[in-house]
């Protein structure tokens, strides 16, 4: 069996993160028999440059023939129009393969909480996964516009996109700690009123699963000053990018989360959740670590490879227990100098 893989490196540290990922994919493909067609497209910021379009048709269809799709990151200061944005371009991937679910987890183990900027016995043993919903919410929702006067964004969520979200969830939290915290803004907004009457709608379902409901001001607070409480979040798509990027600090830098997302069939697409951190862009300074980790959710979920997913999260950790890390985690290696490393524990 032959897997094909999408590879979209994107802009600025994206290229960078991504071409020792793909290297390293290969390396493991050797070792655990299985194997790998890699095809890599221009998409973002530099596929504007190239074909004036951050997602082009050859790169959308690639990606729909493909098992996976690995993605660096887009963006950055030279694409600014407001009309033809590398983002749009993120978007509209998630959006046309109907990627409803994004899962980005945050475990800090033992022999890794020295790393946070938060207390040891604060974060020690966090593990928690944040359930985003990723095709609707404000990103979305019609009209959206601006002029001169006025700019206009909508809110809205239907019960089946609520649902569906929920169903990940509550599946999620079985299978781990039977607890599922929801986060909305039921205090103020009619769509967080919907989603928290669907959460409890839903919960019925799932009768050994605990559902606790959270104001997300409220959570932004929990997160950092008591994460061990927390075993499945499940939010809609704004406060779940805000919220996982604020949970990137508990285990120490943004360059170490990963995320996978998932549609209801068709392939996924595997991402760090940073973005194409312009200001270390173009210098070896980028952490792996996030990327390495997508890859490992991809090998687990997508390739159907545990024990390689496995070994490969095993020595990303290891590797910076040794203090062979970038220096947002403290240390003084390159990006480079992490992948050959990593390349020599496979
Ligand atoms: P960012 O995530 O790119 O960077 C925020 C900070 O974290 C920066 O100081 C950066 O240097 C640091 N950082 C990020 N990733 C790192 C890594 N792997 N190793 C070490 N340090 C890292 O966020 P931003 O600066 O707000 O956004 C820059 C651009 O990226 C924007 O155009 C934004 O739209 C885009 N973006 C893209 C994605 C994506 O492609 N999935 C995600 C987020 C942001
Ligand atoms: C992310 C990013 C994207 C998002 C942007 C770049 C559109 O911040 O993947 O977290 O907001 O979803
Ligand atoms: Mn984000």
């Amino acid at each position: 069996m032959t897997y094909k893989i999408t590879a979209l490196p994107g802009d600025g540290i994206g290229p960078e993160i991504i071409q020792g990922s793909l290297e390293i994919l290969e390396i493991l493909s050797n070792k655990f028999n299985f194997d790998v067609e890699i095809e890599t497209k221009d998409f973002g910021g530099i596929a504007i440059d190239k074909h004036g379009d951050p997602l082009p048709k050859d790169t959308l269809e690639s990606c729909k023939n493909s098992d996976a799709i690995l993605l660096g990151a887009v963006g950055g200061p030279n694409w600014t129009d407001p009309k033809n944005r590398p983002e749009h371009g993120l978007l509209g991937i998630r959006k046309a393969l109907k990627l409803f679910a994004n899962i980005r987890p945050t475990i800090v183990t033992e022999s890794t909480a020295h790393l946070s900027p938060l207390k040891e016995s604060i974060v020690k043993d966090t593990d928690f996964i944040i359930v985003r919903e990723l095709t609707g919410g404000l990103y979305f929702g019609e009209p959206k516009y601006f002029d001169e006067n006025q700019a206009v964004d909508t809110l809205t969520y239907t019960v089946d996109e609520i649902t569906r979200i929920a169903h990940v969830a509550f599946q999620l939290a079985e299978k781990r700690n039977k607890k599922v915290t929801s986060v909305d803004k039921e205090n103020v907004l009619s769509s967080s009123k919907l989603w928290r009457a669907t959460l409890d709608n839903v919960s019925k379902s799932y009768p050994d699963v605990e559902l606790n409901h959270l104001l997300v001001d409220a959570c932004s607070m929990h997160l950092i000053t008591n994460p061990k409480q927390f075993d499945v979040i499940v939010t809609e798509n704004l406060f779940g990018d805000i919220l996982s990027d604020e949970a990137s600090v508990i285990p120490g830098s943004l360059g170490l989360s990963p995320s996978a997302s998932f549609g209801e069939s068709g392939p996924s697409l595997y991402e760090p959740i940073h973005g194409s951190a312009p200001d270390i862009a173009g210098q070896n300074k980028a952490n792996p670590s996030g990327m390495l980790l997508s890859l490992a959710m991809c090998l687990r979920e997508s390739l159907n490879q545990p024990e390689c997913a496995q070994h490969l999260e095993d020595i990303v950790f290891s590797t910076i227990n040794e203090g062979i890390t970038t220096k947002d985690l403290g240390g003084n290696k390159s990006t480079s100098e992490v992948f050959e490393t990593i390349k020599k524990s496979i």
